[in-house]
């Protein structure tokens, strides 16, 4: 058994700032963290952290040192893609025992029985997201060396549209390549990404696709073409994601609500 937690788009911001004058992120994820915490016992070990981009909400070196000392507490290993709101070479430096020295910030590991393979999909400046040829390269290279093993396939835009008009005009530009080259591999395969602050879950080359939700904030499913722009201010938690001869996916919501009352 091997389990990975998944903590998407964090948005940390500097010490004192609030993003988008309205939300106290650091504040969300740090309840996130106790959460979990004290759930540990119930959902078991975990054997790894994976943070699927977003990290920061402004890519300042100050908000990586932050979002380290807020998940310090949960005492695991961290691993992290970047998102549209990253910065490529500040998060290169503040997770550089994961990271390549240049380039892309694309990597894979094994954790446990699963291979972990981290994709960067960042555009510096803009808000949609590209595999570079290199990434895809990359992702080629790292599946055959992944050689059959369960693969957790991370990368920040889901390579799937949401429905949501404003947040696909902001999409992956080029999800069919990833199409094509997951669909030649013989292991079993699972999509997770973030982007979308909601869960959805989706196929993509016949392999489940799966975006998290985000513990700060939430993009309302609203596939009206004139859908009015914006966040929810509505914390959705994050999934644990567990390997068993199979992949299953958990969502942990944010809050335990009461009980368990009698039947
Ligand atoms: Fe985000």
């Amino acid at each position: 058994m091997t389990a990975v937690l998944q903590i998407t788009d964090t948005h940390i911001v500097a010490q004192g700032k609030l993003v988008s004058k309205l939300l106290d992120t650091s504040n969300s994820l740090t309840q996130l963290v106790t959460r979990i915490n004290s759930i540990r016992n119930q959902i078991g070990p975990i054997d790894a952290v994976l943070i699927s981009g977003d990290v920061s909400d402004d890519g300042s070196a100050q908000s990586y040192e932050r979002f380290k000392n807020l998940v310090a507490p949960l005492d695991l290993p961290i691993y992290v893609i970047p998102g549209n709101h990253d910065c490529r070479e500040n998060m290169r430096r503040a997770f550089s025992e994961h990271m390549p020295v240049e380039g892309p910030l694309n990597w894979d590991l094994r954790v446990g029985e699963v291979v972990i393979i981290g994709l960067d999909t960042l555009v510096e400046g803009e808000g949609l997201g590209t595999l570079l040829p290199r990434s895809i390269g990359f992702l080629e290279q790292a599946l055959a060396r992944a050689d059959g093993s369960p693969v957790l396939l991370a990368l920040h835009h889901p390579p799937f549209t949401s429905a949501i008009e404003f947040m696909d005009k902001i999409g992956l530009t080029n999800s069919a390549d990833i199409s094509d080259i997951i669909s030649g591999y013989g292991g079993n395969l699972r999509l997770v990404c973030g982007h979308v602050h909601s869960m959805m879950i989706s196929d993509v080359a016949g392999r489940v696709a799966i975006s998290a939700p985000s513990p700060c904030s939430a993009f309302a499913f609203d596939q009206r073409p004139d859908a009015p722009i914006g966040f929810m201010n509505h914390e959705d938690g994050c999934l644990l994601h567990r390997w068993n001869n199979g992949f299953q996916s958990i969502r942990i919501p944010p809050v335990a609500g009461s009980g368990p009352f009698a039947f």
